[in-house]
């Protein structure tokens, strides 16, 4: 045990883990940006406490984008029976491993894979699913929303950065065939940053507007989609609107 928690001191973390020795992981990033995970964990937390009930060990979870594994971590010790972390940097499935071992965590387990190349039908399906933080890093967002449909067999948490919306009419192809706009997306450049922990892998991101955002879910198939309310103390992005969760039900 205490070279695993060696290890765990040794390394840098985007998440401030508390280890059994009372320690806690170095982050890179300063004590400020943890309120953003302890925001998100409460809005989730909420919402399970709403949908899951309370004995959960019969269901299990997906998280997409797992990092080094913050909320997998969580929702194994929420009480879900099995738990998959999915990440596309193999750097963060190994620090991800490293915190469950500590943690001793039965059924959590992570695995190295690019959401835009996963296959739904080899996977299987989760009742519940996360995507947290990492839609605005795609250049697939409306691909990955529908993996997350394929995915799910109940519920599925979307976290995302949102851009503000266009509105209006297009003449599409001649003022005969007018179309109202469904939202939109931003464009973001990450093509120099693609080497950093929280970034996109290919650099170019579609950030969508939330209008997009509700619109693409239920095209791909999710039946009831709400945004769910930040707490009051919320982190300022999530408090402000250029944050948003979003609760997709099949
Ligand atoms: C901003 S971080 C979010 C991490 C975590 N879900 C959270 O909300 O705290 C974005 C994460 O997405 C991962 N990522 C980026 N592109 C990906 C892709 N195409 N498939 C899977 N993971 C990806 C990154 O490695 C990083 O861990």
């Amino acid at each position: 045990m205490s070279s695993l928690i060696e290890q765990a001191r040794a390394r840098e973390w985007f998440y401030a883990y508390e280890l059994p020795d009372g320690s806690v992981t170095p982050t890179y990033h300063g004590v400020e940006i943890q309120a953003i995970h302890d925001t998100r964990w409460q809005m989730l937390e909420r919402c399970f406490d709403q949908h899951m009930g309370a004995d959960r060990s019969g269901l299990s979870a997906l998280d997409l984008a797992s990092h080094q594994g913050w909320f997998a971590v969580k929702m194994a010790q929420a009480g879900f029976g099995r738990v998959e972390g999915i990440d596309a940097r193999q750097a963060h499935v190994d620090d991800s491993s490293l915190i469950a071992d500590l943690y001793g965590l039965q059924g959590l387990s992570f695995r190295q894979g690019d959401i835009h190349e996963l296959d739904p039908l080899a996977l299987g399906q989760f009742d519940v699913v996360l995507m947290m933080g990492l839609l605005y890093h795609l250049e697939n967002p409306v691909g990955a929303l529908r993996t997350c449909r394929a995915l799910c067999r109940k519920l599925c948490l979307i976290e995302t950065q949102i851009v503000p919306g266009m509105s209006g009419w297009v003449d599409y192809g001649g003022y005969q065939y007018v179309r109202p706009l469904k939202g939109s997306f931003g464009i973001i450049d990450e093509t120099g940053d693609t080497h950093g922990p929280e970034a996109s892998i290919t650099g170019i991101c579609l950030v969508p507007s939330l209008e997009a955002l509700l619109w693409i879910l239920e095209k791909v198939g999710f039946s009831r989609v709400s945004v769910l309310e930040p707490p009051a103390d919320a982190y300022e992005q999530l408090l402000h609107h250029k944050r948003v969760m979003v609760a997709a039900q099949v």
